[in-house]
């Protein structure tokens, strides 16, 4: 289908009983200025968003109403806003004790748990700074966090514990083990312990609209992976959104499916249903089709955040494993992460009878800023419009707006409320977003058609989108380099029907080494074992030499065009 006819595509709105009813009237008259009302701290100026999220609910009479519904193999638990408050606060003063305060940066690294929201929660509480890991990081993907941010603590389990090098970290000198048993390490504590004899009344730590509140680790095409630090302010932006893009009504129960390692985890699996009192649902284990679908039967999930890789995998599991499961509870379904093919949208249509409505946003953005809205209509394949109050753009390389159609740097006015605020120790590069005034700039491609749909086109630079995480090639290079058995390395993202992208790597070996099925294998384990396994590059070729520029620097881009079988375009700066 050629781009013209995709646009010719549109999908009626299916339901009318929604919060934005109309979304020219609310793009042309929102204020963010009015959200802020609905916040407490415009009557008390007491500010945190963790007040907010949880203890607002229960001062306010909805203490009993559900916030969390966790299942994975071994628990099957609900916890009301109430009992929230309540382990928050003790895990407040747990963390006091300690001599943990306002700006501390505390990490979390463990499998998604009752424990893992409550002691977020409770570390906001007291005005720390939250840094949240995926359980599936290696020592060397711990350390590099851990060190960068000089955290002060980290809570996590038994199972995870060794993956953290505290010889390696002077600042770090607090290690709380969830489910200890047995001798404890050098500077370890027990959870429970801790929790036993603290009290569930805190004095919350208010704070300053301008105050850190988490700190996502993301990647980027060169260098470590970035520090993205976010303010309490965001808050504005997670309620809103809430509303008008996941749609949240008082009695909804509400699915997002990512891990709180990644930003979509945190910002819409906890803070904005949290911040709208929604029931939030959250299951502990890997993606398997039967276990999802069965988790929106159990709980008649209604709304339903997931990913595009995900909805593939269950469009590759068949129609048939879905109609065993009972999923009429589901009014609203949304995407986000990568490009949300037309076709999985139809697919949506058919087996859901539902539409899968797309959005577009960032780390660095901390909310969603383009999106389809259930009282509009789609065009499948696109990721929407700006919400109300954003205004997003393409520009050329040197900031001018371009006219519809034409493809270049997808850009948004700043600021907005739940903008970065910082990219932690590395100020350089958080001035490259806002290198062309008055925009962010995004690091997407993307071009805009006649009705101000925008239509994502690539990354700009070399980021690989897998599965929907965000993988820096640099990353996996320096891991790579540090086989013995590899001289050179260059990663790049080769497209996947299911995943987005791949990580392919290519290879050059030192003197002594022979490609083979054996050392690939053996590669993959390393990377795997030292970063991460979403990090390790599912393919391997070997190379008697890369292609370098005189400065040395590998040269991806034509990496590209090989896997590709495209021209390889400009190589006036090779080395040879
Ligand atoms: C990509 C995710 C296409 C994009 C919340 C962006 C998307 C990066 C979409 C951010 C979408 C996100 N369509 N691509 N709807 N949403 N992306 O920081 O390249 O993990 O820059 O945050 O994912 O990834 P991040």
């Amino acid at each position: 289908m050629t781009e013209q006819a995709k646009e010719q595509e549109l999908i009626p709105v299916l339901t009318t009983n929604n919060n934005l009813q109309d979304y020219e009237e609310a793009y042309k008259n929102f204020k963010w200025e009015d959200v802020e009302k609905e916040f407490s701290w415009s009557k008390t100026g007491k500010v945190n968003i963790a007040y907010e999220a949880v203890d607002r609910h229960v001062d306010e009479g909805r203490g009993d109403k559900i916030a969390l519904l966790f299942n994975d193999a071994t628990r099957d638990e609900s916890y009301t806003f109430a009992q929230m408050k309540a382990l928050s606060n003790k895990f407040g003063n747990v963390l006091r004790s300690l001599g943990i305060s306002k700006g501390d940066r505390v990490f979390i690294f463990m499998p998604r748990s009752p424990e893992l929201y409550s002691s977020y929660v409770g570390a906001v509480k007291i005005g720390a700074i939250v840094g949240p890991l995926f359980e599936a990081f290696m020592e060397g993907a711990v350390k590099d966090r851990l060190q960068d941010s000089e955290a002060v603590a980290i809570v996590t389990t038994p199972q995870l514990k060794s993956r953290i090098p505290v010889a390696e970290l002077p600042a770090l000198k607090h290690v709380i083990v969830v489910g200890a048993e047995g001798e404890l390490g050098e500077r370890e504590l027990s959870y429970e312990k801790l929790m036993e004899s603290a009290s569930d009344e805190l004095q919350i730590q208010w704070v300053d609209r301008e105050d850190g509140m988490q700190l996502h680790y993301t990647s980027g095409s060169t260098g470590k992976p970035k520090g993205v630090l976010h303010v309490h302010n965001a808050m504005i932006q997670h309620l809103q959104t809430g509303k008008w893009v996941l749609d949240l009504k008082p009695d909804d129960i509400y699915w997002c499916t990512a891990d709180p390692g990644w930003v979509t985890g945190t910002v819409y699996g906890m803070w904005s249903p949290w911040l709208n009192g929604v029931t939030s649902v959250v299951r502990g284990g890997r993606f398997l089709p039967e276990n999802w679908y069965k988790t929106i039967e159990k709980y008649k999930v209604t709304v339903w955040y997931s990913a595009p890789t995900s909805f593939r995998m269950l469009m590759a599991a068949g129609d048939e494993l879905m109609k065993q499961f009972d999923l009429s509870s589901l009014r609203h379904i949304l995407s986000v992460g990568e490009p949300l093919n037309a076709e999985v949208v139809r697919w949506g249509m058919k087996v859901y009878g539902k539409r899968i409505h797309d959005n577009w946003w960032m780390t660095e953005t901390g909310g969603q800023l383009i999106s389809n809205y259930p009282c509009m209509p789609m065009k499948p394949g696109s990721m929407g419009k700006p919400f109300p109050g954003i205004y997003a753009t393409i520009v050329d390389n040197q900031g001018n707006e371009l006219p519809p159609y034409q493809m270049g740097n997808l850009a948004i006015r700043a600021p907005w409320p739940s903008i970065m605020r910082q990219i932690w120790n590395n100020p350089a590069k958080y001035e490259e977003y806002f290198r062309l005034q008055p925009w962010y700039i995004s690091g997407d491609s993307a071009y805009k058609d006649e009705d101000g749909y925008f239509w994502f086109q690539g990354r700009v630079d070399d980021v690989i989108n897998t599965a929907g995480e965000r993988v820096g090639p640099f990353e996996v290079e320096s891991k790579l380099v540090e086989h013995p058995a590899v001289a050179e390395a260059g990663v790049i993202g080769k497209p996947d029907p299911v995943r987005g992208e791949i990580i392919k790597a290519f290879i050059s070996l030192r003197e002594g080494y022979q490609p083979s099925d054996e050392l690939i294998k053996e590669i993959q384990e390393f990377v795997k074992k030292g970063l991460a396994a979403h990090a390790a590059p599912r393919e391997i070729e070997f190379r008697d030499k890369l292609p370098k520029t005189r400065s040395g620097k590998i040269m991806r881009r034509v990496l590209k065009s090989w896997e590709l079988g495209l021209p390889t375009g400009d190589l006036s700066t090779l080395e040879d």
